[in-house]
Protein backbone atom coordinates (compact mmCIF):
# COMPACT_ATOMS: atom_id res chain seq x y z
CA UNK A 1 0.00 0.00 0.00
CA UNK A 2 1.47 3.24 -0.84
CA UNK A 3 -0.36 6.48 0.29
CA UNK A 4 -0.23 9.35 -2.10
CA UNK A 5 -1.73 12.67 -1.83
CA UNK A 6 -2.71 16.09 -4.36
CA UNK A 7 -1.86 19.04 -3.49
CA UNK A 8 -3.93 22.04 -4.30
CA UNK A 9 -2.72 25.27 -4.09
CA UNK A 10 -4.76 28.76 -4.84
CA UNK A 11 -4.57 32.09 -4.03
CA UNK A 12 -6.69 34.26 -2.02
CA UNK A 13 -6.85 38.07 -2.49
CA UNK A 14 -8.43 40.83 -0.95
CA UNK A 15 -11.23 42.31 -3.84
CA UNK A 16 -8.81 45.41 -3.77
CA UNK A 17 -6.07 43.34 -4.83
CA UNK A 18 -7.38 42.34 -7.91
CA UNK A 19 -5.81 43.50 -11.30
CA UNK A 20 -7.92 45.71 -13.71
CA UNK A 21 -8.75 42.77 -16.02
CA UNK A 22 -9.48 39.90 -13.43
CA UNK A 23 -11.85 43.13 -11.24
CA UNK A 24 -13.67 43.48 -14.62
CA UNK A 25 -14.80 39.81 -14.90
CA UNK A 26 -16.04 39.94 -10.97
CA UNK A 27 -17.58 43.43 -11.69
CA UNK A 28 -19.39 41.44 -14.86
CA UNK A 29 -20.49 37.87 -12.91
CA UNK A 30 -22.34 40.52 -9.93
CA UNK A 31 -24.11 42.11 -12.81
CA UNK A 32 -24.95 38.85 -14.34
CA UNK A 33 -26.48 37.37 -11.09
CA UNK A 34 -29.09 40.15 -11.19
CA UNK A 35 -30.36 38.49 -14.33
CA UNK A 36 -30.82 34.97 -11.98
CA UNK A 37 -34.13 33.44 -12.57
CA UNK A 38 -34.56 31.66 -9.39
CA UNK A 39 -37.56 31.58 -8.18
CA UNK A 40 -37.50 28.52 -6.46
CA UNK A 41 -34.07 28.67 -4.47
CA UNK A 42 -33.64 32.44 -4.12
CA UNK A 43 -29.85 31.55 -4.82
CA UNK A 44 -28.62 34.37 -7.35
CA UNK A 45 -25.48 33.11 -8.83
CA UNK A 46 -23.64 35.21 -11.99
CA UNK A 47 -20.64 34.03 -13.95
CA UNK A 48 -18.06 35.78 -16.53
CA UNK A 49 -15.97 33.36 -18.68
CA UNK A 50 -13.14 35.54 -20.07
CA UNK A 51 -12.36 34.30 -23.97
CA UNK A 52 -9.07 34.73 -25.79
CA UNK A 53 -10.38 37.00 -28.36
CA UNK A 54 -11.15 39.55 -25.32
CA UNK A 55 -14.78 38.65 -25.24
CA UNK A 56 -16.89 38.22 -21.88
CA UNK A 57 -19.34 35.97 -22.08
CA UNK A 58 -22.29 36.57 -18.96
CA UNK A 59 -24.67 33.80 -17.48
CA UNK A 60 -26.57 33.41 -14.65
CA UNK A 61 -28.54 30.52 -12.87
CA UNK A 62 -31.88 29.42 -14.56
CA UNK A 63 -34.23 27.34 -12.83
CA UNK A 64 -37.48 25.42 -13.71
CA UNK A 65 -40.51 24.75 -12.56
CA UNK A 66 -39.26 21.38 -13.34
CA UNK A 67 -36.11 21.58 -11.35
CA UNK A 68 -33.17 19.52 -12.64
CA UNK A 69 -34.66 21.33 -16.34
CA UNK A 70 -32.70 24.40 -14.47
CA UNK A 71 -29.14 25.15 -15.28
CA UNK A 72 -26.28 26.50 -12.62
CA UNK A 73 -24.84 30.08 -13.97
CA UNK A 74 -21.20 28.31 -14.54
CA UNK A 75 -22.74 25.97 -17.63
CA UNK A 76 -25.01 28.65 -18.59
CA UNK A 77 -22.04 30.96 -19.84
CA UNK A 78 -19.78 28.09 -20.83
CA UNK A 79 -22.28 26.45 -23.01
CA UNK A 80 -22.90 30.14 -24.84
CA UNK A 81 -19.18 30.57 -24.87
CA UNK A 82 -18.25 27.19 -26.41
CA UNK A 83 -21.58 27.66 -28.32
CA UNK A 84 -21.14 30.72 -29.58
CA UNK A 85 -17.64 31.05 -29.76
CA UNK A 86 -16.38 27.58 -31.07
CA UNK A 87 -12.73 28.51 -31.81
CA UNK A 88 -11.86 30.80 -28.83
CA UNK A 89 -10.33 29.58 -25.72
CA UNK A 90 -11.57 29.97 -21.86
CA UNK A 91 -9.09 32.01 -20.10
CA UNK A 92 -11.17 32.52 -16.81
CA UNK A 93 -14.08 32.33 -15.31
CA UNK A 94 -15.27 34.39 -12.64
CA UNK A 95 -18.39 33.08 -10.00
CA UNK A 96 -20.05 35.30 -7.32
CA UNK A 97 -23.86 35.16 -5.58
CA UNK A 98 -25.55 38.16 -4.77
CA UNK A 99 -28.31 38.46 -1.55
CA UNK A 100 -31.68 39.80 -2.42
CA UNK A 101 -30.34 43.24 -2.14
CA UNK A 102 -27.77 42.57 -5.15
CA UNK A 103 -24.80 42.65 -3.13
CA UNK A 104 -22.16 39.74 -3.04
CA UNK A 105 -22.57 37.65 -0.07
CA UNK A 106 -19.47 37.60 2.07
CA UNK A 107 -18.60 33.40 1.29
CA UNK A 108 -17.60 32.35 -1.72
CA UNK A 109 -19.04 29.69 -3.72
CA UNK A 110 -18.02 26.50 -4.57
CA UNK A 111 -18.87 25.52 -8.42
CA UNK A 112 -20.88 22.27 -8.11
CA UNK A 113 -19.99 19.00 -9.50
CA UNK A 114 -21.32 19.28 -12.49
CA UNK A 115 -19.74 22.87 -13.71
CA UNK A 116 -16.59 21.38 -12.56
CA UNK A 117 -16.73 18.51 -15.17
CA UNK A 118 -17.74 20.92 -18.01
CA UNK A 119 -15.35 23.41 -17.49
CA UNK A 120 -12.66 20.49 -16.72
CA UNK A 121 -13.99 19.10 -20.57
CA UNK A 122 -13.36 22.61 -22.11
CA UNK A 123 -9.99 23.23 -20.11
CA UNK A 124 -9.01 19.88 -22.52
CA UNK A 125 -10.72 20.79 -25.60
CA UNK A 126 -9.00 23.97 -25.96
CA UNK A 127 -5.75 22.41 -24.09
CA UNK A 128 -5.62 25.97 -22.08
CA UNK A 129 -5.82 26.18 -18.26
CA UNK A 130 -8.84 28.22 -17.30
CA UNK A 131 -8.42 30.21 -13.98
CA UNK A 132 -11.07 30.21 -11.64
CA UNK A 133 -12.27 33.22 -9.56
CA UNK A 134 -14.45 32.78 -6.82
CA UNK A 135 -15.75 35.78 -5.53
CA UNK A 136 -17.06 36.91 -1.76
CA UNK A 137 -17.26 40.46 -0.73
CA UNK A 138 -14.33 39.35 1.53
CA UNK A 139 -11.93 38.00 -0.72
CA UNK A 140 -11.83 35.96 -4.28
CA UNK A 141 -10.13 32.61 -4.46
CA UNK A 142 -8.48 31.89 -7.89
CA UNK A 143 -7.71 28.86 -8.67
CA UNK A 144 -4.86 28.84 -11.73
CA UNK A 145 -7.11 25.42 -13.46
CA UNK A 146 -9.98 23.22 -12.86
CA UNK A 147 -7.50 20.87 -12.39
CA UNK A 148 -7.01 22.11 -9.33
CA UNK A 149 -10.80 22.19 -8.28
CA UNK A 150 -11.47 18.83 -9.97
CA UNK A 151 -8.28 16.33 -9.41
CA UNK A 152 -8.51 12.94 -10.91
CA UNK A 153 -11.64 13.37 -13.69
CA UNK A 154 -13.08 11.36 -15.74
CA UNK A 155 -11.95 12.46 -19.35
CA UNK A 156 -11.88 11.46 -23.26
CA UNK A 157 -8.81 9.98 -22.02
CA UNK A 158 -10.34 7.06 -19.87
CA UNK A 159 -13.15 6.35 -22.82
CA UNK A 160 -10.12 5.74 -25.19
CA UNK A 161 -8.81 3.16 -22.38
CA UNK A 162 -11.81 0.67 -23.25
CA UNK A 163 -10.77 0.58 -26.82
N1 LIG B 1 -26.10 27.11 -8.63
C1 LIG B 1 -25.29 27.75 -9.53
O1 LIG B 1 -25.76 28.48 -10.40
N2 LIG B 1 -23.97 27.55 -9.43
C2 LIG B 1 -23.36 26.79 -8.49
O2 LIG B 1 -22.14 26.67 -8.50
C3 LIG B 1 -24.16 26.12 -7.46
C4 LIG B 1 -25.62 26.24 -7.60
C5 LIG B 1 -27.54 27.34 -8.72
C6 LIG B 1 -28.36 26.15 -9.13
C7 LIG B 1 -29.69 26.50 -8.53
O3 LIG B 1 -30.38 27.36 -9.41
C8 LIG B 1 -29.36 27.28 -7.28
O4 LIG B 1 -28.02 27.74 -7.46
C9 LIG B 1 -29.44 26.47 -6.00
O5 LIG B 1 -28.70 25.30 -6.08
Amino acid sequence: MKEREILIRFKEFKPEELNPTDKNLVDIAVESAGNAYAPYSHFRVGAAVLLSNGTVVRGSNQENAAYPSGLCAERVAMFYANANYPDSSVEAIAVVVINPQGHVIDENISPCGSCRQVMAETEMRFKKPIRVLLASSASVLVFNSIEDLLPLSFNQGDLDMSE
